[in-house]
């Protein structure tokens, strides 16, 4: 099974809140704090040095203040005017316009209407700046609300957003239909939470199996696709199927997770195809470092070793 055992653990643990205060204090200590080798670091100056240091090595990036589950106004209202913060920073440093985000940090649980103004409040300089934006996807009781908030945004003719579908939930197919009609920008991703049979594939061939699909259905019909994953058999399907299909390399993108699978990300730039890092940075760091650990828990010895691995 792929989503009980290791990843149930993680999930549970990334709730603890003493374990997240001990992780704060020690995770990014300069300069081998053990969650380096997924987060950039907790300041947006960090997260720009990294963003330089991809560059120079031909990856496209973007960037993802993280941060999720907000429950106050406040909360959400401070999110937001970081990512403004964010945009002048990142027009200021002159790296890539693109940033990742999450209706969850923007207050869509404290309710709808507040975070449609906050990714309003987001989108206006973001599209003036040529900015593109990612809506991350989150558990499936976000699922539709992700999807609503999207639509309403694109109907108001905010063509600067894309937005992430999951290939292990059920229904996945008919939202990449809805979105390759529309016109939108997909990044397929396998899924990251612990999600029940009633709405998701619990074994792992079946989701590899969606996700081929997901991808054909992608590149055939879809708007600019970013496959995102590091199963470097999934990899290469896409590299296939593309050229069986004449799709050319500037008609899809990549996607990679910071830190994960750094040796596939040079050789596919070397072999021509764009590939874009996903740069995680901020001090809400806890809950996106523990799914990184629980999809390999392989990655626990590097934590606990204090290693920072290399691959
Ligand atoms: P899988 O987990 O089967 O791993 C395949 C191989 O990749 C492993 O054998 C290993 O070599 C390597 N690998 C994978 N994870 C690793 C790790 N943590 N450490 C070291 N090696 C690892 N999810 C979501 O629900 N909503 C979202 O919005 C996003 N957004 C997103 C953006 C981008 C750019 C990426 C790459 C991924 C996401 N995800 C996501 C996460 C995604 O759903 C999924 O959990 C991870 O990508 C891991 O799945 P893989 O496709 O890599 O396959």
């Amino acid at each position: 099974m792929l989503y009980s055992g290791p990843k149930a653990i993680f999930y549970a643990l990334s709730k603890s809140s003493g374990l997240k205060r001990l992780a704060s204090r020690y995770g990014l200590a300069a300069p081998h704090g053990f969650a380096r080798r997924f987060i950039a670091g907790e300041t947006i100056d960090e997260a720009v040095g990294v963003a330089r240091e991809l560059q120079r090595k031909r990856l496209l990036l973007t960037l993802d203040y993280l941060g999720e589950s907000v429950r106050t106004r406040e909360a959400a209202t401070a999110a937001t005017a970081e990512y403004l913060r964010l945009i002048d920073v990142i027009v200021g440093a002159g790296i890539e316009r693109n940033l990742s985000l999450k209706l969850t940090q923007l207050g869509v649980d404290v309710d709808r209407a507040t975070c449609v103004d906050n990714l309003r409040r987001i989108l206006e300089p973001a599209e003036r700046q040529g900015f593109f934006v990612r809506f991350d996807m989150e558990n499936s009781r976000y699922t539709d609300v992700t999807l609503d908030v999207f639509y309403t945004l694109w109907q108001q003719q905010h063509r600067n957003i894309g937005v992430a579908l999951q290939a292990y939930l059920l229904r996945t197919e008919g939202d990449v239909r809805r979105m390759n009609d529309l016109g939108a920008r997909v990044r397929l991703v396998k899924g990251a939470y612990k999600e029940p049979g009633t709405v998701a594939f619990q074994q792992k061939n079946e989701v590899d199996d969606s996700f081929r699909r997901l991808m054909r259905m992608l590149l055939d019909d879809g708007s600019y696709p970013a496959i995102a994953t590091h199963e470097e058999q999934l990899l290469e399907e896409t590299c296939a199927y593309a050229a069986t299909r004449s799709i050319s390399t500037e008609r899809f993108e990549f996607q990679m997770l910071y830190g994960i699978r750094r040796d596939l990300q040079a050789s596919l730039v070397e072999r021509g195809y764009r590939v874009r890092v996903y740069v995680p940075f901020g001090r809400e760091w806890f809950p996106y470092f523990m799914r990184r650990l629980g999809e390999r828990p392989a990655n626990v010895g590097f934590v606990l070793r204090g290693i920072l691995g290399e691959r």
